[in-house]
């Protein structure tokens, strides 16, 4: 059973990440967030903070294409991480990033994949084209990332029944619980694996 030092990525509020860092805390899982990267101060960096876990914002506006990769790869070999965890993450890693820690990367997407996704389809936008679609079902989906956005190999996919009158914004409620379930047993799974 493989235990590993994990990397958060994140944009906004952070929830997936503390539902890791909480299954860890917990002993569900036995790896350990050792940094989380955000492309901007969000608010979703308070709370590793407080914890004493390592964050930084790095941000391709503020430097260039070389010394934003270069950061990168230096806080990840810093804290040994071999496991990348996209969690609410807007932007595409480099490259250089995806194939360096091929199979190490996963991410969280709030639809059943390949529906609903792509670029473009993210928060709210993927909730209302389910409605809109009239689909019958909805659910998270954790997946394997490689060089196209929402595209990689999918690891767990949980199905949820949408309601009677069920609106793009009770949906992300019910989507995103299920959410901070499904993303420590994906990283359970993983654990196992090894
Ligand atoms: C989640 O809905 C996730 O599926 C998507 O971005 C959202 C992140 O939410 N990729 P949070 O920041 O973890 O609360």
């Amino acid at each position: 059973m493989k235990s590993f030092n994990i990397a958060a990525y994140i944009s906004g509020s952070g929830s997936n990440l503390r539902a890791v860092i909480d299954s860890s805390l917990s002993g569900y899982i036995s790896s350990q967030v050792r940094l989380v990267i955000a492309n901007k101060e969000v608010s979703g960096l308070d709370h590793p903070k407080e914890l004493g876990i390592e964050t930084a914002v790095v941000s391709r506006e503020l430097m260039t294409r070389k010394e934003f990769l270069d950061v990168q790869i230096r806080l990840l070999e810093k804290h040994g991480i071999d496991l990348i965890v996209l969690a609410g993450f807007l932007k595409k890693l480099p490259p250089e990033i995806v194939d360096k820690y091929k199979g190490r990367i996963l991410n969280i997407h709030p639809a059943l994949l390949p529906k609903f996704g792509g670029k473009g389809m993210h928060g709210m936008a993927v909730h209302g084209a389910v409605v809109a679609a009239g689909e019958k079902y909805s659910g998270p989906t954790v997946h394997f990332v490689d060089n196209k956005y929402d595209h990689g190999e999918i690891l767990i996919q949980r199905k949820i029944e949408l309601t009677e009158g069920e609106t793009a914004e009770t949906l992300q409620k019910k989507v995103l619980e299920v959410e901070h379930i499904i993303y420590p047993e994906a990283i359970k799974l993983l654990e196992e694996r090894e």
